[in-house]
């Protein structure tokens, strides 16, 4: 299976880049300088001309908050490029995955939301993003939309990292306590993911996100346990954090499709042993 993936400079293209290549699929991995997704002919270009089976689509702008003072560089990446993506995969026959996200939904529902949930995006970044899922549902017979949330894994900066390291700097930590959600392991994404693909009838929206439910605020507690780091969190509201786009209280996804993956604490206890290891032998 050859997989395109593009955005791969970012967290998640990185990671997934690592993970089929170590397992031995062939991986071309393009950033924006090699593929600005948001030039049309380039487009064409990368996928006429690589032809993989496969295309990851990581690439995206994810600063919520830039998305709603910046909203058609938001539209422009999530919504046109990621339907002239679509047409242009359907076009050479390519299976299209689109890395979707947890905001599309409103998050007033009691319960976690699953893939037939209606959709009503809070933010600018949320609605881009439920455009794009809109297109590939249009114009991609085989299309796959996989919604995840709250990703960390072991490149870039993400909230694991930011706490873990922010605490032993000493620095004052301020985190959310009304807003709930699924932390989900890159790694334990990326499993999923392949597992997926293995299936001939994977198609449509999936929910792809670590099991369990917490508060950014109890999420932050359990990685300085884990992490051994003695340090204080101010527990704050979404409205004192004082963001420019609103977020959803509830984004907990669940998932009607047979997806399951393992319970979050679990996962941050493999997090923390692999840094630890990698760091071991550095
Ligand atoms: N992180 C999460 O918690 C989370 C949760 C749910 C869903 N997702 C989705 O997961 C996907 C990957 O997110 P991530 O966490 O890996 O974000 P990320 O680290 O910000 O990666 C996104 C990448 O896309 C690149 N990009 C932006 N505009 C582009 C363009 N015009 N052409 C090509 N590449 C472009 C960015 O490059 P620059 O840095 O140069 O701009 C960046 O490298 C996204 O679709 C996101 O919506 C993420």
């Amino acid at each position: 299976m050859k997989i395109l993936i593009n955005g791969a400079g970012g967290k998640l293209g990185r990671e997934l880049t690592l993970y089929f290549g170590t397992l031995g699929y062939e991986v071309v991995a393009l950033d924006r300088n090699t593929w600005d997704i948001t030039d049309e002919k380039q487009t064409q270009q990368m996928i006429s001309g690589i032809r993989p089976d496969v295309l990851i689509h990581c690439a995206a702008y994810t600063k919520v908050d830039f998305c709603e003072s910046n909203q058609e560089v938001a539209e422009e990446i999530h919504s046109i490029a990621t339907r002239q993506i679509a047409q242009c995969c359907q076009e050479y026959g390519v299976r299209m995955v689109y890395i979707s996200t947890n905001y599309v939904f409103e998050g007033t529902k009691r319960s976690g939301y699953k893939e037939s949930d209606p959709t009503r995006p809070l933010n600018h970044y949320g609605w881009t993003k439920r455009q794009g899922e809109l297109a590939v549902e249009e114009f991609c017979s085989n299309g796959i939309i996989i919604r995840t949330s709250w990703l960390y894994g072991h490149i870039g900066a993400n909230f694991v990292t930011s706490i873990w390291k922010n605490a032993e700097q000493g620095a004052a930590l301020r985190v959310v306590k009304d807003e709930i959600g699924n932390p989900t392991y890159a790694i334990d994404f990326a499993d999923c993911l392949c597992r997926l693909l293995q299936e001939k009838e994977t198609k449509g929206i999936y929910h792809v996100s670590g099991s369990g439910v917490c508060s950014w605020y109890e999420f932050a507690l359990e990685i300085l346990k884990q992490a051994k780091v003695n340090a204080r969190i101010q527990a704050i509201t979404t409205e004192e954090m004082g963001r420019k786009a609103i977020r959803p209280i509830n984004s907990v996804l669940i998932s009607e499709r047979n997806i399951q993956l393992p319970d979050w604490r679990d996962a941050l206890k493999r997090f923390f042993i692999r840094e630890l290891q990698d760091n071991e032998g550095n």
